[in-house]
């Protein structure tokens, strides 16, 4: 596994590449969601690609840069376990030297959701993921259901800005009790890592009325906050939604696929997640 720092030489790299380069964006401490992305990239190409690199333009300024988990000789010997080939963990100085001015912005898609909450995050993230792609040059690359507004900006971009490459969409990888896989999971002390299980047992109320039949989009999201109110830990609910799984538009009445997110604040971290009824 060749581990590269700079721009020039993860591009002297790349041209020594001849076949299908997977690859995989992240802000390392990764665990077994990230994993998933990475062993698809292994299986599905030749060669794969995984970037670490804590991007301080997607975060707001009362948000957790500077305390973001970090643990970067447990992520290399992580990523040597599945065969990594090339980890690219470029410096914030040359990823946005001084005058860097020039910034990719969506409409529409990065309105709502995540993106109404932590204004300029798609922003940064959009822009970031676009530098990755032109220096990386991948022939596909591979991001996580559980950021689901995130895939569908990624994709967006893609298609609007003409990019020559695939983007894979793999599904939310969950604790053995059905907690999502987050990095920020590491913020919850242990009765909030129990309060927490609150998000995915109300996503799974949504997709259980909605197996019986429910089709009110209002009704059920009413329900899903009834649940969630039970739990004191949970002190801040940010938004339930469920939007058109494309544009992310909120439903009245759900025609499928729908996205059904939410957003919590427990004990120090915000936690999302989602499922999609189909
Ligand atoms: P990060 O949060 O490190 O996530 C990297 C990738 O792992 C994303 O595609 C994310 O959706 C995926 N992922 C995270 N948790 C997952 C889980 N439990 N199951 C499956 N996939 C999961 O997302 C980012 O970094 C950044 O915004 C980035 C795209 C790297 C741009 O800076």
């Amino acid at each position: 596994m060749k581990v590269i720092e700079t721009i020039a030489g993860i591009r002297q790299l790349r041209q020594q590449l001849t076949g299908l380069v997977g690859f995989v964006p992240t802000m390392g401490y990764l665990h077994d969601g990230h994993l998933s992305l990475v062993k698809h990239a292994k299986a599905e190409n030749p060669s794969a690609v995984v970037s670490i690199f804590v991007n301080p333009t997607q975060f707001g300024p009362r948000e957790d840069l500077a305390s973001y988990p970090r643990d970067i000789p447990r992520d290399l010997s992580m990523l040597e376990q599945v065969k990594t080939d090339i980890v690219f963990m470029p410096q914030a100085t040359e990823m946005y030297p001084p005058r860097y001015s020039t910034w990719v912005d969506l409409e529409k898609v990065t309105e709502r959701l995540e993106g109404e909450s932590r204004l300029g995050h798609f922003r940064g993230v959009a822009t970031i993921v676009a530098k990755l792609f032109n220096i990386v040059q991948p022939t596909r690359a591979y991001f996580g259901q559980k950021d689901a507004q995130q895939c569908v900006v990624i994709k967006k971009m893609v298609a609007d800005l003409n990019m020559n490459l695939e983007v894979v969409v793999l599904p939310t990888v969950r604790e053995p009790d059905g907690l999502a896989m987050s990095s920020r999971n590491t913020y919850l002390k242990p009765d909030e890592r129990q309060a927490a299980l609150v998000l995915y047992r109300t996503l799974k109320l949504a997709q259980k009325l909605w197996s019986q039949g429910e089709k009110d989009a209002h009704r059920i999201r009413r329900a899903m906050i009834e649940l969630i109110e039970q739990e004191p830990l949970a002190e801040v609910i940010d938004y339930v939604s469920i939007a058109d799984a494309e544009t992310l538009e909120e439903l009245h009445e759900i025609t499928p696929p729908a996205l059904v997110s939410l957003a919590v604040k427990i004990g120090k971290p915000r936690l999302i997640d989602n499922i999609v009824l189909e």
